[in-house]
Protein backbone atom coordinates (compact mmCIF):
# COMPACT_ATOMS: atom_id res chain seq x y z
CA UNK A 1 0.00 0.00 0.00
CA UNK A 2 1.44 3.60 -1.08
CA UNK A 3 1.98 5.83 2.18
CA UNK A 4 -0.65 8.68 2.53
CA UNK A 5 0.19 11.84 1.98
CA UNK A 6 -0.24 13.54 5.59
CA UNK A 7 -1.72 17.02 5.89
CA UNK A 8 -1.37 19.20 8.97
CA UNK A 9 -3.78 22.39 9.04
CA UNK A 10 -2.66 25.48 10.58
CA UNK A 11 -5.27 27.96 10.84
CA UNK A 12 -6.86 30.03 13.96
CA UNK A 13 -10.35 29.82 12.56
CA UNK A 14 -11.50 26.46 13.64
CA UNK A 15 -14.11 26.83 10.58
CA UNK A 16 -11.61 27.02 8.09
CA UNK A 17 -9.55 24.24 9.76
CA UNK A 18 -13.00 22.09 9.65
CA UNK A 19 -13.61 23.19 5.62
CA UNK A 20 -10.54 22.26 4.44
CA UNK A 21 -10.61 18.76 6.40
CA UNK A 22 -13.67 18.07 5.36
CA UNK A 23 -12.67 19.23 1.38
CA UNK A 24 -9.80 15.93 2.03
CA UNK A 25 -11.64 13.62 3.99
CA UNK A 26 -12.41 11.59 1.26
CA UNK A 27 -9.05 11.79 -0.90
CA UNK A 28 -7.78 8.06 0.27
CA UNK A 29 -4.03 9.20 -0.72
CA UNK A 30 -4.41 11.53 2.20
CA UNK A 31 -4.87 12.00 5.59
CA UNK A 32 -5.34 14.97 8.03
CA UNK A 33 -2.84 14.28 10.72
CA UNK A 34 -3.85 17.40 12.84
CA UNK A 35 -4.99 21.03 12.98
CA UNK A 36 -3.31 23.51 14.59
CA UNK A 37 -4.63 27.17 15.47
CA UNK A 38 -1.47 28.70 16.31
CA UNK A 39 1.77 29.28 14.61
CA UNK A 40 3.87 28.19 18.17
CA UNK A 41 1.36 24.99 17.85
CA UNK A 42 1.82 24.32 14.66
CA UNK A 43 5.52 23.90 15.15
CA UNK A 44 4.76 21.14 18.46
CA UNK A 45 2.01 20.07 16.19
CA UNK A 46 4.52 19.08 13.23
CA UNK A 47 6.82 17.77 15.41
CA UNK A 48 4.80 15.20 16.70
CA UNK A 49 2.88 14.30 13.42
CA UNK A 50 5.51 14.34 10.89
CA UNK A 51 3.33 15.74 8.02
CA UNK A 52 4.38 15.91 4.61
CA UNK A 53 2.28 19.03 3.57
CA UNK A 54 1.16 21.54 5.69
CA UNK A 55 -1.53 24.26 4.81
CA UNK A 56 -0.17 27.34 6.29
CA UNK A 57 -2.44 30.69 7.62
CA UNK A 58 -0.51 33.77 7.51
CA UNK A 59 -2.16 35.76 10.25
CA UNK A 60 -2.61 34.22 13.30
CA UNK A 61 -2.13 34.97 16.77
CA UNK A 62 0.86 34.38 18.37
CA UNK A 63 3.01 34.00 16.01
CA UNK A 64 2.43 34.26 11.71
CA UNK A 65 2.65 32.14 9.36
CA UNK A 66 6.03 32.69 7.93
CA UNK A 67 7.39 32.57 10.97
CA UNK A 68 5.93 29.36 11.36
CA UNK A 69 7.06 27.83 7.82
CA UNK A 70 10.78 29.05 8.67
CA UNK A 71 10.70 26.91 11.72
CA UNK A 72 9.09 24.05 10.99
CA UNK A 73 11.11 23.67 8.11
CA UNK A 74 14.32 24.18 10.29
CA UNK A 75 13.19 21.25 11.98
CA UNK A 76 11.54 19.05 9.16
CA UNK A 77 13.32 20.60 6.09
CA UNK A 78 11.29 18.02 3.84
CA UNK A 79 7.65 18.88 4.90
CA UNK A 80 6.19 20.81 1.85
CA UNK A 81 4.41 23.88 2.91
CA UNK A 82 1.36 26.02 1.20
CA UNK A 83 0.63 29.31 2.43
CA UNK A 84 -3.14 29.91 2.53
CA UNK A 85 -3.30 34.05 2.01
CA UNK A 86 -5.78 36.24 1.18
CA UNK A 87 -5.46 38.46 -2.51
CA UNK A 88 -3.31 41.46 -3.13
CA UNK A 89 -0.40 40.19 -0.27
CA UNK A 90 2.43 40.42 -2.62
CA UNK A 91 4.91 40.98 -0.06
CA UNK A 92 3.56 38.27 2.45
CA UNK A 93 4.07 36.18 -1.07
CA UNK A 94 7.82 37.12 -1.48
CA UNK A 95 8.68 36.91 2.47
CA UNK A 96 6.62 33.54 2.58
CA UNK A 97 8.91 31.90 -0.38
CA UNK A 98 12.45 33.43 1.02
CA UNK A 99 10.79 31.20 3.94
CA UNK A 100 11.00 28.21 2.20
CA UNK A 101 7.20 27.68 1.53
CA UNK A 102 6.15 25.65 -1.93
CA UNK A 103 3.17 27.33 -3.06
CA UNK A 104 0.34 29.27 -2.25
CA UNK A 105 -3.46 28.75 -3.19
CA UNK A 106 -6.42 31.68 -2.08
CA UNK A 107 -8.40 32.12 0.56
CA UNK A 108 -11.05 30.20 0.73
CA UNK A 109 -9.27 27.48 -1.53
CA UNK A 110 -11.07 25.83 -4.15
CA UNK A 111 -11.26 22.04 -3.78
CA UNK A 112 -9.78 21.31 -7.12
CA UNK A 113 -7.07 23.28 -6.51
CA UNK A 114 -6.50 22.24 -3.06
CA UNK A 115 -6.86 18.70 -3.69
CA UNK A 116 -4.12 18.76 -6.55
CA UNK A 117 -1.73 21.20 -5.26
CA UNK A 118 -1.24 19.10 -2.16
CA UNK A 119 -0.64 15.91 -4.28
CA UNK A 120 1.51 17.67 -6.50
CA UNK A 121 3.89 19.02 -3.40
CA UNK A 122 3.00 15.88 -1.34
CA UNK A 123 4.49 13.73 -3.80
CA UNK A 124 7.60 15.59 -3.68
CA UNK A 125 8.00 15.17 -0.42
CA UNK A 126 7.00 11.58 -0.26
CA UNK A 127 9.78 10.67 -3.06
CA UNK A 128 12.28 12.52 -0.59
CA UNK A 129 11.47 10.72 2.73
CA UNK A 130 11.95 8.01 0.58
CA UNK A 131 15.13 8.85 -0.53
CA UNK A 132 16.65 10.47 2.61
CA UNK A 133 14.32 8.33 5.19
CA UNK A 134 16.72 9.63 8.09
CA UNK A 135 15.72 13.84 7.09
CA UNK A 136 12.55 13.27 8.55
CA UNK A 137 13.75 13.17 12.42
CA UNK A 138 13.06 10.94 15.22
CA UNK A 139 9.63 11.26 15.42
CA UNK A 140 9.33 9.65 12.14
CA UNK A 141 6.67 7.48 11.01
CA UNK A 142 7.91 3.75 12.21
CA UNK A 143 8.53 1.02 10.02
CA UNK A 144 6.08 -1.91 9.12
CA UNK A 145 7.31 -4.33 11.52
CA UNK A 146 6.92 -3.52 15.21
CA UNK A 147 9.68 -2.50 16.60
CA UNK A 148 10.87 -1.53 20.19
CA UNK A 149 11.05 2.41 21.05
CA UNK A 150 8.02 3.84 19.49
CA UNK A 151 6.00 6.07 21.45
CA UNK A 152 2.63 4.96 20.36
CA UNK A 153 -1.32 6.02 21.97
CA UNK A 154 -3.18 3.93 23.82
CA UNK A 155 -6.99 4.34 23.15
CA UNK A 156 -9.38 2.86 25.31
CA UNK A 157 -13.00 2.63 24.07
CA UNK A 158 -15.30 2.28 26.68
CA UNK A 159 -19.12 2.98 27.73
CA UNK A 160 -20.54 2.47 30.90
CA UNK A 161 -23.41 0.14 29.17
CA UNK A 162 -23.77 -3.03 27.65
CA UNK A 163 -24.20 -3.53 23.84
CA UNK A 164 -24.00 0.19 22.91
CA UNK A 165 -21.19 -0.71 20.49
CA UNK A 166 -17.77 -0.45 21.88
CA UNK A 167 -16.73 -4.05 20.42
CA UNK A 168 -18.37 -2.69 16.72
CA UNK A 169 -16.57 1.00 17.43
CA UNK A 170 -13.04 -0.63 18.74
CA UNK A 171 -12.45 -3.36 15.88
CA UNK A 172 -13.02 -0.71 13.14
CA UNK A 173 -11.01 1.77 15.02
CA UNK A 174 -8.10 0.02 14.72
CA UNK A 175 -8.64 -1.16 11.57
CA UNK A 176 -9.02 2.21 10.40
CA UNK A 177 -5.75 3.15 12.42
CA UNK A 178 -3.92 0.52 11.18
CA UNK A 179 -1.59 1.46 8.53
CA UNK A 180 1.98 0.15 7.49
CA UNK A 181 3.60 3.45 8.84
CA UNK A 182 1.13 3.17 11.81
CA UNK A 183 1.11 -0.61 12.57
CA UNK A 184 -1.77 -0.93 15.65
CA UNK A 185 -2.86 -3.68 17.81
CA UNK A 186 -6.78 -4.05 19.45
CA UNK A 187 -6.38 -5.59 22.96
CA UNK A 188 -9.67 -7.22 24.28
CA UNK A 189 -9.70 -6.45 27.57
CA UNK A 190 -13.25 -7.62 28.31
CA UNK A 191 -11.65 -10.43 29.78
CA UNK A 192 -15.06 -12.48 30.84
CA UNK A 193 -17.20 -12.27 27.63
CA UNK A 194 -14.95 -10.52 25.03
CA UNK A 195 -15.47 -11.11 21.42
CA UNK A 196 -13.24 -9.07 19.69
CA UNK A 197 -11.08 -12.13 17.93
CA UNK A 198 -14.79 -13.22 16.96
CA UNK A 199 -16.27 -9.82 15.01
CA UNK A 200 -12.67 -9.68 13.23
CA UNK A 201 -13.13 -13.74 12.07
CA UNK A 202 -10.01 -15.15 14.63
CA UNK A 203 -9.37 -18.02 16.32
CA UNK A 204 -6.92 -18.58 19.22
CA UNK A 205 -5.91 -19.64 22.28
CA UNK A 206 -3.51 -17.41 23.21
CA UNK A 207 -5.02 -14.07 25.27
CA UNK A 208 -4.06 -10.92 27.11
CA UNK A 209 -4.01 -13.34 30.26
CA UNK A 210 -0.51 -14.75 28.49
CA UNK A 211 0.76 -11.09 29.08
CA UNK A 212 -0.33 -10.58 32.22
CA UNK A 213 1.00 -13.50 33.51
CA UNK A 214 4.31 -12.86 32.49
CA UNK A 215 3.98 -9.28 33.19
CA UNK A 216 8.09 -8.81 34.42
CA UNK A 217 8.77 -10.72 31.37
CA UNK A 218 7.72 -9.08 28.29
CA UNK A 219 9.20 -8.95 25.03
CA UNK A 220 8.50 -8.22 21.55
CA UNK A 221 8.93 -11.58 20.75
CA UNK A 222 6.42 -13.01 23.52
CA UNK A 223 4.17 -10.62 22.42
CA UNK A 224 4.53 -11.69 18.36
CA UNK A 225 3.57 -15.08 19.97
CA UNK A 226 0.86 -13.89 22.10
CA UNK A 227 -1.28 -12.04 19.01
CA UNK A 228 -3.40 -13.06 15.92
CA UNK A 229 -2.46 -11.71 12.86
CA UNK A 230 -5.62 -10.18 10.76
CA UNK A 231 -4.98 -10.20 7.08
CA UNK A 232 -5.26 -6.14 7.15
CA UNK A 233 -2.24 -6.44 9.15
CA UNK A 234 -3.94 -5.65 12.46
CA UNK A 235 -2.55 -7.16 15.42
CA UNK A 236 -5.00 -8.49 17.98
CA UNK A 237 -4.63 -9.84 21.44
CA UNK A 238 -7.87 -11.62 22.19
CA UNK A 239 -9.97 -12.25 25.25
CA UNK A 240 -9.40 -15.69 27.07
CA UNK A 241 -11.52 -18.46 26.16
CA UNK A 242 -13.18 -19.08 29.80
CA UNK A 243 -14.51 -15.90 31.65
CA UNK A 244 -12.86 -17.51 35.28
CA UNK A 245 -9.55 -17.02 33.46
CA UNK A 246 -9.90 -13.30 34.33
CA UNK A 247 -10.75 -13.40 37.99
CA UNK A 248 -6.99 -12.85 39.13
CA UNK A 249 -6.36 -10.09 37.19
CA UNK A 250 -5.05 -6.85 38.52
CA UNK A 251 -5.23 -3.03 37.07
CA UNK A 252 -1.37 -2.38 37.15
CA UNK A 253 -0.61 -5.46 35.46
CA UNK A 254 -3.30 -4.79 32.23
CA UNK A 255 -1.74 -1.46 32.48
CA UNK A 256 1.77 -2.39 32.60
CA UNK A 257 0.91 -4.72 29.23
CA UNK A 258 -0.73 -1.99 27.33
CA UNK A 259 2.39 0.50 28.54
CA UNK A 260 4.51 -1.95 26.98
CA UNK A 261 2.17 -2.81 23.44
CA UNK A 262 2.48 0.73 23.21
CA UNK A 263 6.07 0.78 22.77
CA UNK A 264 6.07 -1.71 19.72
CA UNK A 265 2.96 0.02 18.20
CA UNK A 266 1.81 3.69 17.00
CA UNK A 267 -1.56 3.12 18.24
CA UNK A 268 -3.04 0.61 21.17
CA UNK A 269 -6.65 0.00 20.83
CA UNK A 270 -8.68 -1.37 23.80
CA UNK A 271 -11.99 -2.84 23.82
CA UNK A 272 -13.36 -3.14 27.50
CA UNK A 273 -16.24 -4.22 29.08
CA UNK A 274 -18.93 -1.98 30.72
CA UNK A 275 -17.99 -2.95 34.64
CA UNK A 276 -15.22 -0.44 36.33
CA UNK A 277 -13.51 -3.87 37.32
CA UNK A 278 -9.97 -4.60 37.33
CA UNK A 279 -9.14 -4.37 34.03
CA UNK A 280 -10.92 -1.28 32.82
CA UNK A 281 -9.62 0.56 35.38
CA UNK A 282 -5.88 -0.73 34.59
CA UNK A 283 -6.73 0.11 30.65
CA UNK A 284 -8.03 3.42 31.44
CA UNK A 285 -5.29 4.49 33.97
CA UNK A 286 -2.91 3.91 30.98
CA UNK A 287 -4.69 5.62 28.21
CA UNK A 288 -3.69 8.23 26.44
CA UNK A 289 -7.73 8.91 25.67
CA UNK A 290 -10.77 7.28 26.42
CA UNK A 291 -13.53 7.09 23.47
CA UNK A 292 -16.86 6.93 25.49
CA UNK A 293 -19.34 5.23 23.70
CA UNK A 294 -23.32 6.55 24.22
CA UNK A 295 -26.59 5.61 22.84
CA UNK A 296 -29.36 7.87 22.48
CA UNK A 297 -31.56 6.04 25.37
CA UNK A 298 -31.85 7.32 28.78
CA UNK A 299 -30.50 4.41 30.59
CA UNK A 300 -27.16 4.86 28.71
CA UNK A 301 -27.73 8.70 29.29
CA UNK A 302 -27.70 8.33 33.14
CA UNK A 303 -25.20 6.12 32.88
CA UNK A 304 -22.71 8.39 30.91
CA UNK A 305 -23.28 11.27 33.57
CA UNK A 306 -22.36 8.76 36.67
CA UNK A 307 -19.13 8.14 34.11
CA UNK A 308 -18.54 11.51 34.23
CA UNK A 309 -19.36 12.28 37.71
CA UNK A 310 -16.45 9.97 38.32
CA UNK A 311 -14.11 10.58 35.37
CA UNK A 312 -11.71 13.19 38.22
CA UNK A 313 -11.31 10.31 40.46
CA UNK A 314 -10.23 8.11 37.24
CA UNK A 315 -7.61 10.46 37.01
CA UNK A 316 -9.39 11.96 33.61
CA UNK A 317 -8.85 15.41 32.23
CA UNK A 318 -12.19 16.39 30.30
CA UNK A 319 -9.47 16.82 27.09
CA UNK A 320 -8.99 12.99 27.38
CA UNK A 321 -12.15 11.84 27.35
CA UNK A 322 -14.33 11.85 23.39
CA UNK A 323 -17.97 11.30 23.42
CA UNK A 324 -19.50 9.34 20.48
CA UNK A 325 -23.08 8.55 19.77
CA UNK A 326 -23.55 5.20 18.41
CA UNK A 327 -26.83 3.66 16.88
CA UNK A 328 -28.16 7.72 16.29
CA UNK A 329 -31.54 7.65 14.51
CA UNK A 330 -34.39 9.83 13.96
CA UNK A 331 -37.07 7.81 14.99
CA UNK A 332 -35.47 7.39 18.95
CA UNK A 333 -36.36 11.02 19.45
CA UNK A 334 -33.56 12.14 21.20
CA UNK A 335 -30.83 14.33 19.33
CA UNK A 336 -27.12 14.64 19.83
CA UNK A 337 -27.83 18.17 20.15
CA UNK A 338 -29.91 16.88 23.40
CA UNK A 339 -27.71 14.03 24.67
CA UNK A 340 -24.77 17.18 24.94
CA UNK A 341 -27.04 19.49 26.75
CA UNK A 342 -28.35 16.70 28.90
CA UNK A 343 -24.67 15.48 30.03
CA UNK A 344 -22.93 19.29 29.14
CA UNK A 345 -20.71 17.53 27.47
CA UNK A 346 -19.61 17.99 24.07
CA UNK A 347 -19.84 15.17 21.33
CA UNK A 348 -16.65 14.28 19.29
CA UNK A 349 -18.81 11.72 16.27
CA UNK A 350 -22.27 10.55 15.71
CA UNK A 351 -22.22 7.21 14.27
CA UNK A 352 -26.07 6.05 12.48
CA UNK A 353 -27.65 3.14 13.35
CA UNK A 354 -28.04 0.60 10.18
CA UNK A 355 -29.67 -2.77 10.94
CA UNK A 356 -28.45 -3.86 8.13
CA UNK A 357 -25.29 -3.34 7.70
CA UNK A 358 -23.62 -3.74 11.15
CA UNK A 359 -25.28 -6.66 12.43
CA UNK A 360 -24.67 -8.54 9.46
CA UNK A 361 -21.01 -7.60 9.66
CA UNK A 362 -20.83 -8.06 13.16
CA UNK A 363 -22.07 -11.54 12.41
CA UNK A 364 -19.94 -12.75 9.54
CA UNK A 365 -16.51 -11.59 10.70
CA UNK A 366 -16.23 -9.29 8.29
CA UNK A 367 -15.22 -5.58 9.87
CA UNK A 368 -17.77 -2.68 7.71
CA UNK A 369 -14.70 -0.70 7.47
CA UNK A 370 -13.23 -2.87 5.29
CA UNK A 371 -15.92 -2.93 2.74
CA UNK A 372 -17.94 -0.44 1.14
CA UNK A 373 -16.75 2.95 2.84
CA UNK A 374 -18.99 4.94 1.32
CA UNK A 375 -21.76 3.52 3.58
CA UNK A 376 -22.87 6.17 6.17
CA UNK A 377 -21.70 4.23 9.42
CA UNK A 378 -18.37 3.27 7.29
CA UNK A 379 -17.67 7.25 6.95
CA UNK A 380 -18.92 8.19 10.04
CA UNK A 381 -16.18 5.38 11.62
CA UNK A 382 -13.49 7.12 10.00
CA UNK A 383 -14.40 10.64 10.56
CA UNK A 384 -14.48 9.69 14.15
CA UNK A 385 -10.76 7.88 13.84
CA UNK A 386 -9.82 11.66 12.20
CA UNK A 387 -10.75 13.42 14.97
CA UNK A 388 -9.41 11.00 17.59
CA UNK A 389 -6.59 11.61 15.87
CA UNK A 390 -7.07 15.12 15.95
CA UNK A 391 -7.60 15.00 19.68
CA UNK A 392 -4.45 13.22 20.50
CA UNK A 393 -2.32 15.64 18.91
CA UNK A 394 -4.43 18.17 20.89
CA UNK A 395 -3.49 16.35 24.06
CA UNK A 396 0.55 15.31 22.70
CA UNK A 397 0.52 19.40 22.33
CA UNK A 398 -1.03 20.50 25.89
CA UNK A 399 0.87 17.73 27.62
CA UNK A 400 4.05 19.40 26.22
CA UNK A 401 3.10 23.24 27.35
CA UNK A 402 2.63 21.76 30.56
CA UNK A 403 5.94 20.34 31.11
CA UNK A 404 7.74 23.90 29.63
CA UNK A 405 7.04 25.34 33.09
CA UNK A 406 8.51 22.75 35.47
CA UNK A 407 11.79 23.00 32.79
CA UNK A 408 11.93 26.30 33.45
CA UNK A 409 10.77 25.96 37.10
CA UNK A 410 14.17 23.51 37.15
CA UNK A 411 16.99 25.46 35.99
CA UNK A 412 15.99 28.41 38.20
N1 LIG B 1 -24.56 1.71 14.67
C1 LIG B 1 -25.14 0.50 14.80
N2 LIG B 1 -26.24 0.19 14.06
C2 LIG B 1 -26.81 -1.02 14.18
N3 LIG B 1 -26.38 -2.00 14.96
C3 LIG B 1 -25.29 -1.75 15.71
C4 LIG B 1 -24.60 -0.49 15.67
N4 LIG B 1 -23.55 -0.56 16.51
C5 LIG B 1 -23.57 -1.80 17.06
N5 LIG B 1 -24.59 -2.52 16.57
C6 LIG B 1 -24.96 -3.91 16.89
O1 LIG B 1 -25.24 -3.97 18.28
C7 LIG B 1 -24.78 -5.18 18.82
C8 LIG B 1 -23.86 -4.86 20.00
O2 LIG B 1 -22.67 -4.25 19.49
P1 LIG B 1 -21.28 -4.52 20.18
O3 LIG B 1 -21.07 -5.96 20.40
O4 LIG B 1 -20.27 -3.79 19.40
O5 LIG B 1 -21.56 -3.77 21.56
P2 LIG B 1 -20.71 -3.88 22.92
O6 LIG B 1 -20.89 -2.58 23.61
O7 LIG B 1 -19.35 -4.30 22.62
O8 LIG B 1 -21.51 -5.03 23.68
P3 LIG B 1 -21.03 -5.93 24.93
O9 LIG B 1 -21.64 -5.29 26.13
O10 LIG B 1 -21.58 -7.27 24.63
O11 LIG B 1 -19.53 -5.91 24.96
C9 LIG B 1 -24.10 -5.94 17.71
O12 LIG B 1 -24.97 -6.90 17.17
C10 LIG B 1 -23.80 -4.87 16.68
O13 LIG B 1 -23.82 -5.40 15.38
MG1 LIG C 1 -18.21 -5.87 23.38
Amino acid sequence: MADKIRVLIVDDIAETRENIRRLLQFERDMEVVGGARTGKEAITMARDTQPHVVIMDINMPDMDGITATEAVLKELPNTQIIILSVQNEPDYMRRAMLAGARDFLPKPPSADELVSTIRKVGQRALTQAAIAPSVQGPGAPVSASPAHGVHGKIIVVYSPRGGVGRTMVSTNLALALQTEDTPTIIVDAALQFGDVAACLNLQTRNSLIDLVDQVGELDTELVDRISVHHPSGLKVIAAPARPEQAEAVQGPQVSKVLRFLATMFHYVVVDTSSALNESTIGAIDSSDIVVLIGAPDLPTIKNLRIFFELSEALNLTPQKIVLIMNRMDKRYGISAEKVADLLKQPILAQIPLDDRVVPLSTNNGEPLILQDRTKPVARAILEMAQAIKTRLAEIAHSNQEEKKPAAVAKVR
